[in-house]
């Protein structure tokens, strides 16, 4: 019998690290995206939240680009987060990361001045009503020219749209296991992760948008999209 095991949760983490940047479309260059919307001088000392921060990959890019900064990087996921510590060893006078559900507003205890806050691929594990209510939150933290700036997927209206970017999910996951980025074990396994397979809400790109500017930013745009992802931003009055 070839009975696969279980993975434990060490073997998880590390498979969810190596292969998200390679299974996810466009991820390295909607973090280009999303640094480049930050408006700051760099040597400005800006203080920035990661909401969702995972393994820290956007929060290394604004750290790089912005070497006086402060990024405080929010996660729920203990096991995620000791990885990600691990790797900032070399940068912990830049970042501080925190244990933290975005489900509740006690997410932004102790988070006050900030610059910018960013989330990439990560609201849209919460309930419309939160990721709603923490658009506003956010808002109310923000310093006055503070930024906003997001990613996720989106649900088009057009089902044409929908239907395209799973195709190319798919191509994109064949073309990384042809090029050996990611095999056939590693994606059965990956099938298998509680941390991925949680439920998603995906709304539209319109309600996103109606979102922010209900709760007062300016400014709002939606500055890069591609098929069902799209960066969102908006600037604090
Ligand atoms: C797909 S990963 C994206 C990570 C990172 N932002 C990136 O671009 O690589 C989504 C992250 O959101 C985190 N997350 C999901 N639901 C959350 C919640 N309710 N509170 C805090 N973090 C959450 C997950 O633990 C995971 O690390």
């Amino acid at each position: 019998m070839n009975e696969k095991q279980p993975f434990s949760e060490f073997e998880e983490i590390r498979l969810l690290e190596d292969l998200f940047p390679n299974i996810v479309p466009k991820y390295r260059e909607v973090h280009d995206i999303m640094t480049s919307m930050l408006d700051f001088e760099k040597s400005q000392q800006i203080r920035v939240v990661d909401l969702g921060c995972g393994f820290g990959d956007l929060t290394r890019r604004i750290i790089d680009a912005f070497p006086l900064s402060v990024v405080f990087g929010i996660d729920n996921q203990s096991a995620i987060l000791e990885r990600t510590r691990e790797k900032f060893q070399d940068s912990l006078d830049q970042v501080v990361f925190y244990q933290r559900d975005l489900n509740n507003s006690a997410w932004m205890n102790g988070l006050d001045y900030l610059h910018a806050v960013v989330s990439s691929f990560a609201l849209d594990y919460l309930p419309e009503e939160r990721h709603k209510a923490i658009v506003e939150e956010v808002h109310e933290k923000l310093e006055p020219g503070g930024r906003w700036v997001s990613c996720e997927f989106f649900r088009s209206e057009d089902n044409r749209i929908n239907r395209i970017f799973h195709d190319l999910e798919i191509s994109f996951i064949q073309r990384a296991m042809k090029e050996g980025q990611v095999n056939g074990e590693q994606l059965e396994q990956l099938g298998k992760s509680t941390i991925l397979r949680q439920q998603h809400h995906i709304c539209t790109v319109d309600d996103k948008v109606s979102w922010l500017k209900q709760a007062g930013y300016i400014y709002v745009d939606v500055p890069w999209r591609f098929l069902n992802l799209a960066v969102i931003t908006g600037v604090r009055k």
